[in-house]
């Protein structure tokens, strides 16, 4: 595999859409976390894609495009609500599911009617999506670019350390530095008469209903299926678990105000939200490169991003719950 690409000029990003236009692996980075992508039109290029990521074959897979413009390309019958949540986050964190239209195929959505669909909000995203437009590409697949079940990438190095061994000569990761928001978009069902938050993030739920002028309700059982849901999600390989028992030698994240325990190695201390948000995964990443055996989280308390920082912690911490409990 090719190096890490760090001076992304518009030469790099033709060159990164020809390759992907080629069936190529392009690793790049978007302002929630880095993403592993492929022509999302090329069957092919999606399953290796997928083994790369290690990820079972029949998982849906977010599809990014260029502008609102593309929508139409891939998705039909779309609810006012969701145009009211383009309009008001897109580019931005934001993926939404939408019933697909017959240009779409089974390998992107995993079989199922709906699409993922988000326009990210990273100029190297943006200006590589553009460049792949402009070599008649329709979008580009992308799940977050760690192995299935890790947790996600936030900077070019992670992507590199996560899949360096599985990726092929001519692949390649570009540079965009650190994700400014370091967790996953939020993924809104579309599907139904109302929005459904299937994943929470950056775009909090007062800012859908905000948008939408729609008071939110709880999923539902029928929802469609999302990996990044699973219970067991998101997780270093230390165990994670909640609360300040930290011993000596355990990992330790929280905010800056809660004191390190005695003996306890301090992995992040961030001052906000957003910075809990931004740090979270290279502070999990630095704990299991340190192999501490045991993470302590205080997980940050209160509505708006925090929700989404907590929905990620609390699915590192039940796996490493479930690994001690069968012995792995
Ligand atoms: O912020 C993000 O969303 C990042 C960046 C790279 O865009 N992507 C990301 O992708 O987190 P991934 O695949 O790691 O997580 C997306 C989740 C998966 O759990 C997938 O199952 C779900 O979205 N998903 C995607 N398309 C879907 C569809 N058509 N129906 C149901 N779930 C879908
Ligand atoms: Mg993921």
């Amino acid at each position: 595999m090719d190096a890490i690409i760090s001076m992304c000029t518009l030469d790099t990003l033709t060159k990164a859409a020809a390759n992907l236009k080629r069936g190529g692996i392009v690793a790049f980075p978007t302002e929630t976390v880095y993403g592993l992508g492929v022509d999302a039109t090329n069957e092919a290029a999606v399953h290796r894609m997928y083994q790369v990521k290690g990820r079972p074959a029949d998982h849906p897979v977010i599809v990014h495009i260029a502008s609102k413009d593309d929508v139409n390309y891939w998705t039909q019958n779309v609810p006012d609500y969701a145009v009211n949540l383009m309009r008001d986050f897109w580019p931005g964190p934001m993926t939404l599911l939408l019933e697909r239209s017959e240009n779409v195929g089974d390998f992107i959505t995993g079989r199922q009617s709906v699409v993922g669909i988000r326009i990210p909000d990273h100029v190297i995203a943006l200006n590589l999506l553009n460049s792949f437009k402009k070599v008649g590409g329709k979008g580009i697949a992308a799940p977050s670019a760690n192995r299935f079940g890790a947790v996600s990438p936030t900077s070019a190095a992670a992507v590199k350390a996560e899949l360096e061994e599985y990726l092929a000569p001519d692949d390649q990761i570009l540079d965009g530095g650190q994700s400014i928001i370091g967790v996953e978009s939020t993924i809104i069902d579309c599907t139904k008469a109302n929005p459904i938050v299937l994943r929470p993030g950056a775009v909090t739920a007062a800012m859908i209903e905000q948008s939408t002028g729609i008071v939110l309700t709880t999923p539902e059982s029928e929802a469609p299926r999302v990996s990044g849901s699973l219970t067991q999600h998101y997780s270093p390989n230390a165990f994670v678990r909640l609360g300040v028992d930290a011993a000596a030698g355990d990992g330790f994240i929280a905010l800056e105000a809660i004191a390190t325990p005695a003996g306890a190695i301090r992995l992040a201390s961030p001052k906000t939200d957003e910075q809990y948000a931004r740090e979270l995964y290279a502070a999990l990443r630095a704990g299991d490169e340190q192999q501490l055996e045991s993470i302590w989280i205080v997980p940050p308390t209160g509505d708006g991003l925090a929700v989404a920082i907590r929905d990620r912690i609390e699915r590192a911490s039940n796996y490493s719950d479930s690994c001690q409990v069968e012995g792995i």
